[in-house]
C-alpha cells in the first residue's frame, strides 16, 4: 500500500528517532519502506542541505525559501515519487509543513505565495498522513543542543521567539487540516511517543 507519511516538529522534538522506529516497524510488517529526509536525501540535495545548514551562509530569506523548494522538487522526482509508484511506504522526515512553519511563520513569507510555490515544487504531492511531534520549545532546544554537541546549525541559532513562531506554525497546519496532520505529544519519554506514533499509523 503506497503512502507518504511525513514527520514534522521543531528542533529536538525527536521526530528523526521516531521516523527510524516507524520505518523499522513497517518493515517488520513486510511493507517496503523508504526512509528519507528534507533537506537532503539525494546527491544534489546534499549540496543544498550543506548550504542551508552552514552558519556561514548569509542567506537572503527568499534564497532560503527557494533552496528548500529546489530541494523538495529534486527529492520528490528522484526519491519519493518513484518509491510511491513501486508501492512503497515513504517516511519523510520534514516536508512542506516545515516550509510553512519555518519560512512563513518563522521568516515572515506570505502564506498564499508559499502555498502556491510548495504545491508547484512538490508537483502537487501532498502527504497522506503527517505526524506532528509537538514539544515545548525549551525541551526541544535543549535536546537539540545536547545532540549536536556544539553551536548547532543556522536554525538552532535562532532566538526562542523564532522557534515559538515555528511551533505556532505547525499548530496552524494541524488546525487547518486535522484529518491529515495529527498531533503527537512529544514532551513524554521516547517509548510513549513511539507507542502513539505506531498506534496512529496502524489506525491509518
Ligand atoms: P536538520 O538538520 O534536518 O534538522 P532537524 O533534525 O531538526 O530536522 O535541519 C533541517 C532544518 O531545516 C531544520 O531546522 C528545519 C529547516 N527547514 C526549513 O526551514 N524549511 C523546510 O522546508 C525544511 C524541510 C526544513
Amino acid at each position: 500500500m503506497a503512502a507518504l507519511v511525513t514527520l514534522e516538529g521543531i528542533e529536538g522534538c525527536g521526530k528523526s528517532t521516531q521516523a527510524g522506529l516507524l520505518a523499522a516497524h513497517l518493515e517488520d510488517r513486510g511493507l517496503e519502506t523508504v526512509l528519507t529526509c528534507e533537506p537532503g536525501g539525494t546527491r544534489v540535495t546534499a549540496e543544498i542541505r550543506r548550504l542551508l545548514a552552514d552558519p556561514a551562509s548569509e542567506l537572503d530569506p527568499r534564497a532560503e525559501l527557494l533552496l528548500f523548494l529546489a530541494d523538495r522538487a529534486q527529492h520528490v522526482t528522484e526519491v519519493i515519487r518513484p518509491a510511491l509508484e513501486r508501492g512503497a511506504v515513504v517516511i519523510c522526515d520534514r516536508y512542506s509543513d516545515s516550509t510553512i512553519a519555518y519560512q512563513c511563520h518563522g521568516r515572515g513569507h506570505e502564506r498564499a505565495l508559499v502555498d502556491e510555490l510548495n504545491a508547484w515544487a512538490a508537483g502537487q504531492l501532498v502527504p497522506d498522513l503527517t505526524l506532528w511531534i509537538d514539544c515545548e520549545i525549551g525541551i526541544g532546544l535543549e535536546r537539540a543542543r545536547v545532540h549536536s554537541g556544539g553551536p548547532g546549525d543556522r536554525f538552532e541559532a535562532e532566538p526562542t521567539a523564532f522557534h515559538q513562531r515555528v511551533r505556532d506554525g505547525f499548530a496552524g497546519c494541524c488546525k487547518d487540516d486535522p484529518e491529515r496532520v495529527r498531533r503527537i505529544d512529544g514532551n513524554r519519554d521516547q517509548a510513549s511517543v513511539t507507542a502513539s506514533v505506531l498506534a496512529t499509523v496502524d489506525e491509518f
